[in-house]
């Protein structure tokens, strides 16, 4: 096998040749479809008139190929395992070609494969060049027509992008459906579904009156599961033209459900498919969690619709321009939807657990990458989540208006084109007025800045000095870092007073609330008549993707707990406080001392508890400690032990101290009320579960009553799920094991609990975790072919640090085996699940060098590009 190559920005070219007209038939076959394809070529008038025209296309018997319907000499061409080069053509031609696939061979779950018996696409980023030869790249853009044939009783239904236009039977019980989709789109939007599905149908009326018929498909036995997805789809179109003036253009837009699925979803234009996963809900089967994550997914892939597919990238350096934008899109959505301070406080926690583990580990890579060896390695968080935050500070560095003629400007100005970062920052630059020259620097610099911050109270001038000082980390490839532009939205909040007090900077008053910008590597900002010592709220709503580090002492935090008028702040402070505490036991559990729970932490939580209540959701989060995934994050060495030890310590210090209280909340916060997934509900729940958690983590008789009551009562999967797992993570093996049983026989049938099922079992923290993972490696339900059976078994299980970091490396060797495995089956879920290993730089020297050897015995198979690109970066 020849060693896969990088492929480099600085190399790009645009494209010699494009398509205009894309015409393709399918004759659908599990064993051998047919696919047909008649492309209209045109050179580029700048292109030479001797450049060869190159087809990309993998894994495909070719069996014929016309040129303006003449049959090509075999001398006229050259065939490869990547694609074919015709050296002499035309400036304008016809090319026809006719190939062969295997889908019920494809594993890998790109191209044309088939799942629970149903033909389903997935094209993005390059699985085009696996189903036809074609200039497979997003700066070709055609119009499509798709002609699909199947067999009428088991391909009942045939879709493809945009509108059907012809419809047919055919011989020997097939038939056939035409689509046309007016708007050209690079290959990467193609999709075809073709199976046996049942549809939910309803309408939206856009902005300009024009009807849509909204349809989601999926499998009979789920038709109860859609209502939700439905209704966030109409939220979501709405949203959209409120928002951002943007209005669908197609008369229908269809869902698809399917069972495998690399990702959550992707937006096909006008033919969305998603992981059945992301799209159905019930309240039996689907967590409040789950539903939020629905109606986020909805609206992502709904918005890619314009940020995406009218605009897409020109090259796949550029993806962040389609995702950051989007995400951030469906994040403004969300948070308008729902409680915006939650939303903001769930994505932060999540993306500085996540996001900033990938910035600090091997694989550390700027939101617009200079080289990649395999494309889908890229769809990272620091392309979606931190590009987001960036495009996040553009819109907060511009406001929202200047933001929104930008972008205005960007869907017109580049409508039907494929583009790059630059051209959209550039828009935002030109509507504002604005020099965002060191902005950019957020797209090229890999790593997460660190901000130290240091402040002093000057009594008799009524001074307050803030000194920021900004460095970034080394990454690899990219040791000399240059200062960033860093909006930090700040308060100061007068210690006596409680109040946030008015701000003065260089003589110019500033109201209560302000943004500074840090440009330079170190800067002191001079607040005057600042009557009173103040506490400096910093990086309020987490206004730039850093770390910031400021010697709070546990008394500020206290103050700020409860006293900050920001109250994504007041969420900090409970973090940073809850930090301290832990810093402080995870350094006794390392030297032997014996663990002393700080009581100010206690009394804090005991005054959260007790206050009156606004918002029950951010108060449940403001309970919640940092994850162990999170602290471990904020260490130099990760202990995996003492992170655990000191977490567990401070629970049930708490769950002993506050007992009554918490069962207090519990109590007041049970509910028969029918399920809805509404804001209110949805933080009485997690209010409740999130008091439950501390009752049983110190095992209270009475709690286990409760616990065991809300399992039995079954009233919704938020409360039954909540339930099963604090049973199944107890000490008690009489509480776990028929409560697993029970689950488990009630719902074998419904694959996506028993996914649920799968992960309960394997975070826990008892140590016959992996023995359990591989037993239930052969259960039934489970298969190494569905990656959503992957991540709910094997990486809920590297995500369960005490057990997959055993000191004996079992946990190691089970992951790296399965991932040997995937390679051969589905290479982008083996890159992924290996993660985890690629972090071994983090841990003590008996755990790296374990991990390091799981990853030498993964280099020594035939890899595929996927992991072989990560384990050359792991060990590098
Ligand atoms: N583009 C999809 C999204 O973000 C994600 C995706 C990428 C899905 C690659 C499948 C394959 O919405
Ligand atoms: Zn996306």
């Amino acid at each position: 096998m020849s060693k896969p190559q990088p492929v480099h920005l600085s190399d790009y070219q645009p494209p010699a040749y494009r398509v205009t007209h894309t015409e393709l038939t399918f004759d659908l076959d599990p064993a051998s479809t047919r696919v047909e394809a008649r492309l209209t070529i045109e050179r580029h008038p700048e292109a030479a008139p001797n450049a060869p025209l190159f087809l990309n296309g993998e894994q495909l018997t070719l069996e014929s190929l016309l040129l303006d319907d003449e049959p090509l000499a075999e001398s006229a061409y050259q065939h490869d395992d990547k694609g074919l080069t015709v050296a002499n053509v035309p400036a304008a031609f016809t090319l026809a070609t006719r190939v062969r696939l295997a889908p019920e061979e494809n594993t890998a779950l790109e191209g044309l494969y088939q799942s629970s018996g149903m033909f389903c696409t997935q094209c993005e980023a390059e699985g085009f060049r696996r189903i036809t030869f074609y200039p497979d790249r997003p700066d070709v853009m055609a119009v499509f027509r798709v002609t699909v044939i199947g067999d009428a009783t088991r391909e009942p239904v045939l879709l493809a992008n945009g509108n059907p236009v012809e419809r047919g039977e055919l011989e020997g019980g097939r038939h056939f459906v035409t689509w046309e989709d007016p708007h050209p789109k690079p290959a990467y939007l193609f999709a075809l579904v073709a199976g046996d599905l049942a549809c939910v149908e309803d309408h939206f009326t856009t902005m300009n009156g024009r009807e849509v018929t909204l349809q989601i498909w999926v499998e009979e036995e789920n038709l109860g599961k859609t209502d939700h997805a439905m209704a966030s789809l109409k939220r979501a179109m709405r949203w959209d033209e409120d928002s951002y003036g943007r209005e669908y253009d197609l008369d229908r837009f269809m869902i698809v459900a399917v069972n495998d699925f690399n990702m959550g979803a992707m937006e096909n234009k006008g033919l969305n498919i998603f992981n059945s996963a992301a799209v159905l809900t019930h309240p039996d089967t689907a967590t409040d969690a789950a539903f939020q994550q629905v109606e986020g997914i909805v609206a992502h892939e709904y918005f890619h619709n314009w940020s995406g597919n009218r605009v897409t990238c020109r090259d796949w350096f550029q993806l962040s321009l389609k995702e950051g934008f989007t995400v951030f899109r469906d994040q403004s959505f969300s948070a308008d939807t729902n409680s915006a301070p939650v939303k903001r406080i769930q994505d932060v926690a999540f993306f500085r657990t996540a996001q900033f583990a990938e910035d600090a580990g091997p694989t550390a890579h700027s939101i617009r990458p200079e080289h990649y060896i395999e494309i889908t390695n890229f769809y990272t968080l620091t392309i979606y989540e931190k590009g987001a935050e960036v495009v996040r500070m553009l819109k907060n560095l511009v406001g929202w208006e200047a933001f929104r003629r930008g972008s205005d400007l960007y869907f017109e100005r580049f409508d039907g084109q494929a583009v790059t970062i630059e051209d959209f920052v550039g828009c935002m630059a030109e509507a504002s007025q604005q020099d965002l020259t060191q902005f950019m620097r957020w797209y090229h610099q890999a790593g997460t800045p660190e901000i130290d911050a240091h402040g002093e109270y000057d009594y008799v001038n009524a001074e307050y000095r803030l000194t920021l000082r900004q460095r970034t980390p080394m990454t690899p490839g990219q040791t000399h870092k240059q200062p960033l532009h860093i909006p930090v939205r700040m308060g100061l909040v007068g210690t006596k007073s409680g109040h946030d007090l008015t701000l003065t900077l260089d003589g110019e008053k500033r109201g209560k609330d302000t943004v500074i910008h840090l440009r330079e590597a170190e800067q002191t900002f001079v607040f005057t008549d600042v009557a009173e010592a103040p506490t400096p709220s910093l990086l309020r709503n987490f206004s730039a993707p850093v770390k910031l580090h400021f010697p709070y002492s546990r008394e500020d935090l206290a103050f700020l707990l409860t006293e900050d008028s920001d109250g994504f702040n007041r969420w900090e402070a409970s973090q940073r406080l809850a930090m301290l505490a832990l810093n402080d036991l995870i350094a006794a559990h390392r030297n032997g001392v014996e663990k002393v729970m700080d009581t100010r932490v206690i009394d804090a939580y005991r005054a959260l508890l007790t206050a009156p209540v606004n918002d029950k959701a951010v108060l449940a989060e403001m309970l919640k400690l940092p994850s162990e995934a999170c602290i471990a994050e904020s260490q130099p060495l990760v202990d995996v032990d003492a992170i655990h030890a000191a977490r567990e310590f401070v629970r049930q210090s708490l769950g002993f101290a506050l007992r009554d209280e918490f069962m207090a909340v519990y109590t007041a916060n049970v509910s028969s009320k029918a399920y809805a997934p509404t804001p209110e509900q949805i933080g009485q729940r997690s209010l409740k579960s999130v008091a439950l958690a501390y009752l049983m983590a110190v095992e209270d008789e009475e709690a286990i009553e409760r616990c065991q009551a809300q399992f039995d009562a079954g009233h919704n999967m938020t409360d039954v799920r909540q339930a099963l797992t604090l049973l199944v993570h107890s000490s008690r093996d009489e509480l776990a094991a028929p409560a697993l049983k029970a689950f488990g026989e009630k719902w074998a049938h419904d694959s996506l609990v028993m996914d649920q099922w799968f992960s309960i079992q394997v975070s826990r923290p008892q140590e016959d975790v992996l023995e359990r993972v591989k037993y239930l490696m052969q259960h039934p339900a489970f298969s190494l072919k569905n990656p959503n059976k992957v991540r709910a078994l094997l990486g809920a299980f590297a995500q369960n640090r005490v057990n997959f970091h055993r000191l004996d490396g079992a946990g190691y060797a089970l992951l790296a085996d399965a991932v040997i495995e995937l390679n051969r089956l589905n290479p982008e879920i083996a890159a992924r699940l290996m993660t985890p290993l690629t972090r071994w730089r983090r841990f003590d020297d008996a755990r790296q060098a374990l991990m390091q050897a799981e990853l030498e015995r993964i280099k020594q198979e035939p890899l595929s590009a996927n992991v072989y690109e990560l384990v050359e970066k792991a060990l590098a």
